[in-house]
């Protein structure tokens, strides 16, 4: 099939969700290259052939990329707005598909809520690759919501539960769903979206594991520790009131703030359920949230 991928690059392949997705792909069977900075200091499994770039230069960057036909972004969060010399080099190599760094709220859908100025790289980087793709039809792309990362965000604190001292931090009701997805699955999605360029060429999909609410997760660790956990109640306007005073003095951390008001408010509806939920159209099924809440909880 003319437009089927075979040869894809993972940007950032040595990073939390890049180690992931890198190996997801090997796994799903294509040819990996990962791309890393010149002066990286990270290590690579063997199973990936490594490319150490230069990702201001588009001329070697385009000699990178000839013979591949995708590019996953997986660039650090400080990286996404320089992304542009990527986009470029990959309409010059003819490379067919690129994901850019988004993996996580949906960008697209942010209107003139301020995360969006934080979010402002990711949000012209895809405009961008929008408008290279409208100029060269046979260079196509995907954009991928992830939610919060799920596994990730257990062990690092950012879905608020600290298994250490079996506190967990619930803001507002706590009863709102969250879409959530752990880093293996992101990469079978993103497999999944390479395998099917038709149905998945220019457009933004969120997907999720799941959408747990934190009171669903709290009553999985207190069942699985056979213990209650310290609660501590917080309100995500005092945390959008924080965000906003680190703003003002220019602090970019503000985006956890701002990020906990908008994905833990009750009535942020920023859950993807049923058919906002594209995994089913990629083949994918929800995965089970005691499973995963488990495997934190035992490593
Ligand atoms: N939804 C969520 O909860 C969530 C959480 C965290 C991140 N994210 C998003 O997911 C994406 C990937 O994040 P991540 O945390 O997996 O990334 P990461 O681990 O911080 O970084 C990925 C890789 O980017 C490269 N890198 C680091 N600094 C760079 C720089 N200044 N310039 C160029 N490359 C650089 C490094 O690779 P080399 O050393 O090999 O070059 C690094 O291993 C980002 O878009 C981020 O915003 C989402």
């Amino acid at each position: 099939m003319a437009n089927s991928i075979k040869n894809v690059v993972v940007v950032g392949a040595s990073g939390s969700l890049g180690k992931e997705v890198a190996q997801e792909l090997v796994k799903a069977g294509f040819n990996v290259t990962a791309f890393a900075r010149e002066d990286t200091t990270a290590t690579f499994p063997s199973n990936l052939t490594v490319k150490k770039v230069n990702y201001d230069s588009v001329e070697s960057l385009t000699a990178a990329l000839k013979g591949q036909d995708a590019v996953v972004s997986t660039i650090a969060t400080v990286a996404v707005g320089n992304q542009g010399p990527l986009v470029d080099a990959a309409v010059a190599a003819g490379v067919k598909r690129f994901i850019p760094s988004e993996f996580g709220i949906n960008t697209r859908i942010v209107g003139d809520d301020v995360i969006g100025q934080i979010l402002v790289g990711k949000i012209k980087t895809l405009d961008y690759i929008i408008e290279k793709s409208k100029a060269n039809p046979s260079f196509t792309w995907t954009g991928v919501s992830s939610g919060l990362f799920f596994d990730w965000g257990l062990k690092y604190g950012s879905v608020g539960f600290f298994k250490d001292s079996k506190t967990a931090i619930i803001y507002d009701s706590g009863n709102e769903p969250v879409q959530a997805s752990n880093l293996a699955f992101i990469g079978k999605a993103i497999s999944a979206i390479l395998a099917q360029p038709e149905k998945t060429a220019n457009q933004y999909i969120s997907i999720a594991s799941f959408n747990p609410t934190q009171n669903q997760i709290l009553k999985i660790v207190e069942a699985e520790t056979g213990e209650k956990w310290k609660v501590e109640h917080a309100t995500t306007a005092e945390e959008n009131k924080i965000g906003l005073e680190k703003l003002g003095k220019g602090d970019y951390s503000s985006f956890v703030n701002f990020l906990k008001r908008r994905v833990f408010s009750d009535g942020a509806k920023l859950a993807v359920e049923g058919d906002k939920n594209a995994i089913g159209v990629l083949g994918l099924q929800e995965e089970d949230l005691t499973a995963s809440v488990k495997a934190w909880l035992s490593s």
